[in-house]
């Protein structure tokens, strides 16, 4: 893999994520959060947003996995792990590395709804608004993106590149 360039670097990782702690704790005054992180990619960012969160809260982990080629999502949606406990009547945080088309974290939303959770809210660290091909707006979310591919906290490019503390363009 080679990288394009740093779009956005480690330190402004760390800043923006501070402000998004400070302002899901604003939010959730009074109210325990369930933060339901979705692997493998949103582990870093998750991981670094719960230190900035100051309201009770636990966490829990989801994975699923489209069908189709590895850059693209296909919107068939498998689940690989579902969660540990009930949601009910809980206040859900979901935490994404990525929105893309959308696709993938609909099909899930639809999915925990069912489950009846007091509240549901997503949050992701990157957005790609351009590439909606459903209608979803996240409630929270780092930075917008334009429609490159990017690897680097927590992203991969074919399981490669999580590591990168920073958000880099792939060279394609
Ligand atoms: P979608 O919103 O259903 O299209 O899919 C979102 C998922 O696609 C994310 O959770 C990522 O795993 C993956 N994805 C989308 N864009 C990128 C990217 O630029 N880099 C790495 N993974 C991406
Ligand atoms: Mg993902």
């Amino acid at each position: 893999m080679e990288l394009d360039r740093i779009i956005i670097t480690e330190e402004a990782i760390q800043k923006r994520v501070a402000e998004m702690g400070a302002q899901i704790t604003l939010d959730y005054q009074d109210k325990d959060l369930f933060v339901i992180c979705i692997l493998k990619g949103a582990a870093v960012f998750m991981s670094d947003l719960i230190r900035q969160i100051r309201v009770p809260l636990e966490i829990d982990f989801m994975s699923l996995s489209s069908y189709g080629a590895s850059t693209k999502t296909s919107g068939v949606v498998r689940m690989l792990r579902d969660l540990d406990t009930e949601i009910t009547g809980r206040h859900i945080l979901v935490v994404e590395d990525i929105v893309d088309t959308g696709l993938t974290l609909t099909y899930l939303c639809e999915n925990l709804t069912v489950r009846k959770p007091a509240s549901l809210k997503i949050c992701t660290f990157l957005d790609k608004p351009s590439r909606r091909k459903v209608e979803l707006t996240p409630d929270y979310f780092g930075y917008a993106i334009e429609d490159f591919f990017v690897v680097g906290y927590g992203l991969d490019y074919n399981e490669k590149g999580r590591e990168y503390p920073y958000i880099a363009a792939v060279k394609q």
